[in-house]
């Protein structure tokens, strides 16, 4: 059994890009492999939060993790800052990374935009995720296409480490889908969708009702030429909504343009909402079941202890290569 490790930051709006990028592989993994599964509430404050909506979306993604498929038999699903050893391990890691590789961080350079004030906690984030992973002497990594150079700079620090220590960590490997591996912004679809960007209808959110949807679809920006087919670089709007319909209806985006052939953007859009709203729907209702529950804090506490128990193994073997504390 290989070990499965990933985490959604709790910073509101899990949209359709967090799902089809990354949850909806936690799930399909589940099935195989040890899973560990995480809130990264330690990575949220890296901008301001509010402590209440902290909290609150805290177990917002507790019960979105449950909603889209996530059994608590099979995956451990805790929040991060529970448990210590992600802080721990990242001061060590941070310790044997270079501020030359940080710095090179293209989502450091987005999120910071030059500015000297940007807080210290988002150059080092990066660092903060590799801990999170080699933690659980993690195997695969589930995520989105726009953490690969953040998966790449966790592998080169483990190899780092094993050649001056000696066989410490499990160098991971990232997993990524073809479709869905990077959903594009509904109203400029050259950024990513976001959780944080300014427009609400930039983006389709997992709890948004159908009439959400179909504002944040209809309006979605396309091109003047009416017709529907898959080119990144000359269509990108109509190539992110048939990449979006594939991956709800699990058609091959090819079958989608030979089925819109010859008809306008307005019927594929109506479509798509359809496809969309019938896909979200079973999520948002397992959602409002399960997140009053008292089962759900139930499970993160015991999430947190089995997660506790995996990292304090990693941990030992840590401080034992690198001579901390006492024997
Ligand atoms: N647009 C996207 N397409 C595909 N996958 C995506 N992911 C994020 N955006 C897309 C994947 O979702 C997982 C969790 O992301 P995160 O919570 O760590 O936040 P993020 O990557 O910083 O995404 P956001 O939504 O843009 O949040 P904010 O606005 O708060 O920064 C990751 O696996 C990510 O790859």
């Amino acid at each position: 059994m290989k070990r499965v490790f990933s985490g959604v930051q709790p910073t509101g709006n899990i949209h359709i890009g967090n799902y089809l990028g990354a949850l909806r592989q936690f799930v399909e993994l589940q099935h195989e492999n040890q899973c560990v599964y995480c809130i990264v509430d330690l990575h949220s404050i890296t901008v301001p939060q509010d402590p209440k909506e902290l909290r609150k979306h805290i177990l917002d993604v507790a019960a979105l993790y449950l909603a889209v498929g996530l059994d608590p038999e099979k995956s451990t699903v805790f929040v991060q800052s529970d448990v210590p050893g992600h802080a721990e391990l990242s001061w060590i890691l941070t310790c044997n990374s270079y501020t030359g590789e940080l710095s090179r961080m293209t989502q450091f350079k987005d999120k910071s935009r030059g500015s000297e004030s940007a807080p210290t906690g988002l150059f080092t984030y990066p660092v903060l995720m590799a801990a999170d992973i080699l933690l659980y002497d993690t195997d695969v990594v589930p995520v989105g296409n726009d953490q690969k150079q953040h998966i790449e700079l966790c592998r080169d620090i483990a190899i780092r480490i094993n050649n001056k220590y000696g066989k410490t960590f499990v160098v991971p490997e990232g997993r990524f889908l073809k479709e869905g591996a990077r959903i594009m912004s509904l109203d400029d679809p050259s950024s990513k969708m976001s959780k944080s960007a300014e427009n609400p209808l930039s983006r389709i959110s997992l709890l948004d009702d159908e009439k959400t949807i179909k504002k944040a679809i209809m309006r979605a920006t396309t091109d003047s030429e009416g017709a529907i087919y898959y080119d990144l670089e000359n269509k990108p709007g109509i190539s992110n909504l048939l990449n979006i319909y594939s991956s709800f209806s699990g058609m091959p985006v090819e079958d989608i343009v030979t089925r819109y052939e010859g008809r306008g953007y307005g019927d594929f859009k109506k479509d798509l909402v359809e496809v969309t709203v019938d896909a979200l729907r079973p999520i948002r209702e397992r959602f409002q079941e399960i997140r009053p529950s008292q089962e759900l804090i139930h499970i993160l506490r015991d999430g947190a202890e089995k997660a506790g128990n995996l990292s304090e193994k990693t941990m030992k073997r840590v401080k034992e290569r690198f001579g901390l504390g006492v024997e």
